[in-house]
């Protein structure tokens, strides 16, 4: 398969032998699959087509999260011709990105590529890409924002919207214009450890770029809608990316993102708590009766979405008994927050014309006290934290590679 000659292979290069050599290392592409038999075929001959003319050695390492859709008959056949292989998960869940991290530690060669296996990402990007890592560069995305690159066009304005607003929300994370995207190339020598990974569902590159500090670059591609098979993405998907961002934000900018994600769950919780609060006072319940009730189901949003998002990194109790402890660091809360707003409308004459000031004063000082609580009670840290977990790069098995 390899036509030009390794960097190992002669003791005298000059410098543009150098550059060609290093351009034409062996390379593992990675593509995780669930349920893709009938792109396969296609993908391989197309990465063929596209490696055999550049002289790069190169395998096409399939993670498969046990499709029991023929792939693995599909792929027996194509390794009689192509340096094609798959390996599949079991017994763990399906999940993209740990398909891909499973398929990096199983790479024959450092250097990957990593891409969908429905014909999205365009093969002939890849020298693009690799040129691109050449360059001093950790990690190459292949980009649909780049200047030059594009989406479908027949995306609808929704999804859109979906990937553009995605895609802000990423922004201060990296400096990149596509950390959505699942294309691009690195080498397993310079990614972190993959005990400091933290991934969940769709987003590898984003997680890789931030946990590992990585120098990126952006190459424009043409991004082609599947014409075969179904897409893997939906709700649960979204919804993995909100809580995976979240982490990430943890770890950039630790306590302040905290603080902040256990403002914005008290303001969504506050909102539901003023709903229910209006609600029964305009069922004719008591004004001091409707703000004890409309507590509960405030607080157990709140502590859902806390267990969720805000503290989704430390130790994970049993839901009742945490349930329980948040509702009694909440009770508190709520005893600084209803005294509060008694002894306000019964003191203070501004506060008693307007109650939903007092309301929103009291909300505030409770607030606080639950957070101290939360932080320090109810979701506390693990004794050993795997946030701290130092970056030591090669710890990816690299046997048997170039
Ligand atoms: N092993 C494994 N396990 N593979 C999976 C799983 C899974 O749970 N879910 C999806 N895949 C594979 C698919 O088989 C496909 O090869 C690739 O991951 C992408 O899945 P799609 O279902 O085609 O996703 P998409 O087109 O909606 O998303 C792609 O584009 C997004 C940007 O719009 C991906 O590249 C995303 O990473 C990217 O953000
Ligand atoms: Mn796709």
């Amino acid at each position: 398969m390899r036509k030009v000659p390794r960097p190992d292979a002669s003791p005298a290069l000059d410098r543009d032998d150098c550059e060609r050599s290093h351009r034409y290392q062996a390379l593992s592409i990675i593509v995780p699959t669930f349920r893709e038999a009938a792109n396969i075929p296609a993908l391989a001959e197309g990465l063929h087509a596209v490696l055999a003319e550049s002289g790069i050695e190169w395998e096409l390492l399939l993670v498969d999260d046990n499709s029991n859709d023929g792939s693995q008959g599909i792929v027996a056949e194509l390794a009689r011709r192509l340096p094609v292989r798959l390996v599949v998960r079991r017994g763990q869940p399906r999940d993209l990105s740990l398909a891909v991290l499973e398929g990096i530690r199983l790479a024959r060669f450092d250097r990957l590529v990593v891409m969908d296996a429905d014909l999205s990402h365009p093969p002939e990007r890849i020298i693009a890409l690799l040129d691109a890592l050449d360059n001093g560069y950790d990690l190459v995305i292949g980009s649909r924002y780049a200047p030059g690159g594009r989406v479908d066009r027949r995306w609808s304005p929704w999804r859109v919207l979906n990937s553009r607003v995605a895609t802000i929300l990423a922004w201060p994370l990296v400096r990149c214009a596509d950390p959505m995207s699942g294309f691009f190339a690195t080498d397993r020598r310079v990614l972190p450890d993959p005990q400091t990974l933290h991934p969940l569902g769709y987003k590898i590159a984003l997680e890789l770029m931030v946990r590992g500090q990585l120098r990126v670059k952006d190459v424009p591609i043409e991004f082609r809608d599947r014409t075969l098979g179904a897409s893997k993405m939906n709700w649960r998907q979204q919804l993995n990316f909100i809580r995976h961002l979240s982490r990430l934000y943890l770890y950039q900018f630790g306590g302040v993102t905290c603080v902040l994600c256990f403002g914005l769950v008290g303001g969504s919780g506050f909102m539901i708590d003023v709903a229910c609060y209006l609600s029964l006072q305009w069922m004719g319940v008591e004004h001091r009766v409707a703000r004890f009730l409309s507590f509960w189901p405030a607080v157990s949003w709140n502590w859902w979405l806390n267990r969720g998002i805000t503290f989704s990194k430390r130790r994970q109790q049993p839901h009742a008994r945490q349930w329980l402890k948040f509702v009694a660091s909440s009770l508190l809360g709520l005893g600084v927050n209803v005294g509060g707003y008694t002894v306000l409308t019964s003191l203070v004459d501004v506060f008693a014309r307007q109650r939903l000031l007092a309301f929103v004063c009291s909300v505030g000082l409770g607030g606080l006290v639950n957070f101290l609580v939360a932080n320090l009670y109810v979701y506390r840290r693990h004794t050993a934290s795997t946030q701290s977990a130092e970056r030591s790069p090669g710890s990816y098995s690299t046997s048997g590679s170039s």
